[in-house]
């Protein structure tokens, strides 16, 4: 049987529905962003992916996404399985699913995310845990309002990185400007606050003021100066420019920092940026001798140089705990000891998770986005770490007044995230694209699926048995505990060469996580998720054969007629060269290559965000079947040919669509694949000589631009010259 995917599949409106969803992911498809994980994809994508896979060449996968179907029996896996994206919209078609990830706080996340919670029992343990807590954190984030003196609670202290100047040795305060809050719309609405950098006060301005006089000490000065101008700063007493980062390393200690204001709500839910005074600076002192008296839980684990650690090594961070502050790690170590104390294992690794979950937004990497819009940026916002000289202090627990919520805190989390996720779980639902042109936005479709929610099982014979419903594993995936011939789709998102570095940054949860079990998981035993088999090197060649290696595996575990599919995306030859290889090695052909929208806000390496991708291929492959002889000539042309109609659907049906010359290049690269597979020795140029992947990849770059859609090629006439 040939799979509808195989022929055909719907870009372009499910490219539209795609971007609907990753407006707000967290709130679409909630069960897999309970906690960070980095590049998740999205969940519409992946249903219209099993659907296509698992369905006859007949069938109309954009009719069968909104109807309720179902494929039991059918064994579905992921070899790097991340938040769970595949695995969620496996079990909601019916399907049983095996997952694995080599990262432990991917597989933890998985198993919360899939693992039946009794609800009543999670409102009591995070009840239970709220008496035990909250009353000495809030404690610790509050302070008296100087208009009414009464007490108040801080929803954000705001911090600033200082150092002494290297030549004069006066302290300086590296503001990057005195504007430190504004709206997130400064447009609709413009009142902004400043700090007076000659007396400290807090006056307030307009997001775009040049001249400001101070409600303090009188001077007029202009708010959108700062300290500092990109790496270096200027010295205000001596004038003198240094470099921050040198200038900061040389002190041989973390980065210090001054509490400067705060962001306080009134009982009404009104909110006040105040200055700090010294009644803040004796709590905070007061926070650093709790934890000095404290002998809870802290993460041990040292920083270990790499691509994304090296950075903040040269500010002097050498161990995990150090990207906190002392308050936050006395907070933290409290509501971690609580959630410890819970014994139910399902509702105390749940409320871990969520614990792990917050530490994104609690920590001294944080930042100000400003009101308007979830208020905190956190500290993976670029996928990087990047030490913040504005730096924002939350609350961990979190307050709610009125309509006032802290963002990323314990409390808001528990309702925004895990409750968000159980109803899903509940009640599943699919977005419906309503609406043209420029106004679209999203209906939701209930009653199609089944619930993202599976026992789980830990063999694979107790899985075929029917005792559960997925199988999950911590494993690299070149070697997995699974029969051969067992799976009748592999379908993935593998990590892409020159990337996101997961176990790099995941270790900064992981360094937490482990405190709470490393006990009772053999894989939380190590000091880091760095792993010698990551799928993560930087060198094309290394990166082939890696991936190449757990292709090879999937091969093995494959029916023989199984299809395995997954997507990419990359900006060079050399990434896409580096996976043809893999999927040469792993003994698959690529039998199709659909465009598809990626959502990857910040995540591009350098190369890329020049000119940003914003289209994934999904290539579809299946065993290597015997080749057909072609000339270079003919394969350039079908190559061109399939490139222009792939692109020419999805631009029809998505007049949106927007697409650059990288998404172009995406296009036609995916076919070139496509095309080799099908040739595969058996593509010749004049002379007789075979033709290289790399030849063909060369060939077919150079002709990117002979694929553009002009306006005139959208529709009537054009469209079919496009298509000839
Ligand atoms: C791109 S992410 C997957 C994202 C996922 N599709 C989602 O939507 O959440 C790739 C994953 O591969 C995992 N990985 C890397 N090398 C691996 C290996 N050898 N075996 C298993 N997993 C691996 C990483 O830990 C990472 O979670
Ligand atoms: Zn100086
Ligand atoms: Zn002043």
């Amino acid at each position: 049987m040939m799979a509808a995917i195989e022929q055909d599949f719907p870009s372009g409106p499910l490219s539209v529905l795609a971007e609907l969803e990753s407006w707000r992911k967290d709130v679409n498809r909630p069960t897999y962003h309970v906690h960070k994980w980095w590049a998740t994809r999205l969940g519409s994508v992946f249903r219209a992916i099993l659907i296509g896979a698992l369905s006859e060449d007949s069938t109309d996968i954009w009719e069968a996404f909104y109807t309720p179907v179902s494929f039991p029996g059918k064994v579905i896996l992921d070899p790097f399985m991340g938040a769970g994206t595949t695995l969620g919209e496996a079990l909601k078609l019916g399907c049983t699913v095996v997952g694995s990830d080599i990262n432990p706080v991917s597989t933890f996340q998985v198993q919360k995310a899939l693992e039946p919670v009794d609800l009543y029992e999670l409102q009591r343990a995070f009840e239970q845990v709220k008496r035990k807590v909250q009353p000495q954190i809030q404690y610790l984030y509050q302070t008296v309002d100087p208009d009414t003196g009464q007490v108040a609670d801080i929803l954000y202290c705001f911090w600033v990185m200082t150092v002494a100047c290297p030549h004069c040795k006066e302290r300086l305060r590296l503001f990057d400007t005195s504007i430190f809050a504004k709206h997130a719309y400064p447009k609709k609405v413009p009142a902004a606050q400043s700090v007076c950098f000659a007396c400290g006060q807090i006056n307030t301005t307009t997001y775009d003021a040049v001249n400001l006089r101070c409600s303090g000490c009188e001077r007029e000065y202009n708010p959108q100066f700062g300290v500092t101008d990109g790496t270096k700063a200027i010295c205000q007493h001596c004038q003198t420019a240094f470099r921050i980062a040198e200038t900061v390393g040389a002190t041989g200690h973390v980065p210090d920092y001054d509490l400067y204001a705060l962001l306080i709500v009134m009982s009404g839910g009104r909110k006040k940026y105040i200055r700090a005074s010294e009644i803040d600076k004796e709590r905070y002192h007061q926070a650093r001798i709790l934890l000095q008296q404290h002998h809870g839980l802290l993460p041990t684990g040292a920083i270990e140089p790499g691509h994304n650690t090296n950075q903040i090594l040269r500010y002097n961070y050498r161990a995990w705990r150090d990207l906190f502050n002392d308050r936050q790690l006395y907070c933290l170590s409290l509501l971690l000891q609580a959630i410890l104390e819970e014994p139910e294992r399902a509702c105390r690794e749940l409320l871990l998770l969520l614990f792990s979950s917050i530490l994104e937004y609690n920590n001294l990497f944080c930042s100000y986005k400003g009101e308007g819009t979830g208020a905190v940026r956190p500290i993976f916002n670029h996928h990087i770490f990047k030490p913040e000289r504005m730096a924002l202090e939350n609350t961990i627990w979190g307050i709610t007044r009125g309509t006032t919520k802290s963002s990323g805190c314990f409390a808001t989390f528990f309702e925004s995230r895990v409750l968000r996720a159980i109803a899903y779980r509940q009640q599943p639902f699919e977005l419906r694209a309503v609406g043209d042109g420029e106004k679209i936005s999203g209906e939701k479709v209930y009653q199609l699926s089944h619930a993202p929610a599976a026992s789980l099982v830990t063999d694979f014979d107790t899985l075929k048995a029917g005792k559960g419903k997925a199988l999950l594993f911590c494993t690299d995936s070149s070697h997995l505990d699974l029969p051969d011939h067992s799976v009748d789709v592999v379908v993935t998102d593998p990590p892409y060469f020159d990337f996101v570095h997961y176990s790099e940054l995941a270790d900064f949860f992981y360094a937490w996580l482990r405190l709470g079990l490393h006990q009772t998981r053999a894989e939380f035993r190590a000091e880091t998720t760095r792993h010698p088999q990551e799928v993560q090197q930087r060198e094309a060649n290394a990166f082939s054969t890696a991936l190449g290696r757990v292709l090879q595996e999937c091969t093995r575990v494959l029916k023989p007629d199984g299809l395995l599919i997954f997507s990419f995306h990359h900006s060079r030859n050399e990434g896409w060269e580096a996976v043809g290889q893999a999927i040469v090695a792993a003994h698959l052909g690529v039998v199709a290559a659909h465009p598809i929208k990626a959502e990857m806000a910040g995540a591009s390496p350098k190369a890329q965000t020049d000119d940003p991708i914003n289209y994934d291929a999904i290539l579809v492959c299946k065993r290597q079947t015997a080749p057909v002889a072609v000339t270079l000539e003919a394969a350039i042309g079908t190559t061109l040919a399939k490139a222009k109609a792939k692109l020419h659907a999805l631009t029809q049906d998505n007049p949106r669509s927007n697409l650059s010359y990288a998404d172009r290049f995406v296009i036609m690269q995916s076919q070139a694949l496509c095309t080799f597979s099908r040739h595969l020795g058996q593509l010749t140029d004049a002379w007789g000589e075979v033709v290289t992947l790399s030849r063909l990849l060369a060939a077919t770059a150079q002709m990117v631009d002979a694929i553009a859609v002009h306006d005139d090629e959208l529709t009537g006439e054009g469209a079919e010259r496009v298509l000839v």
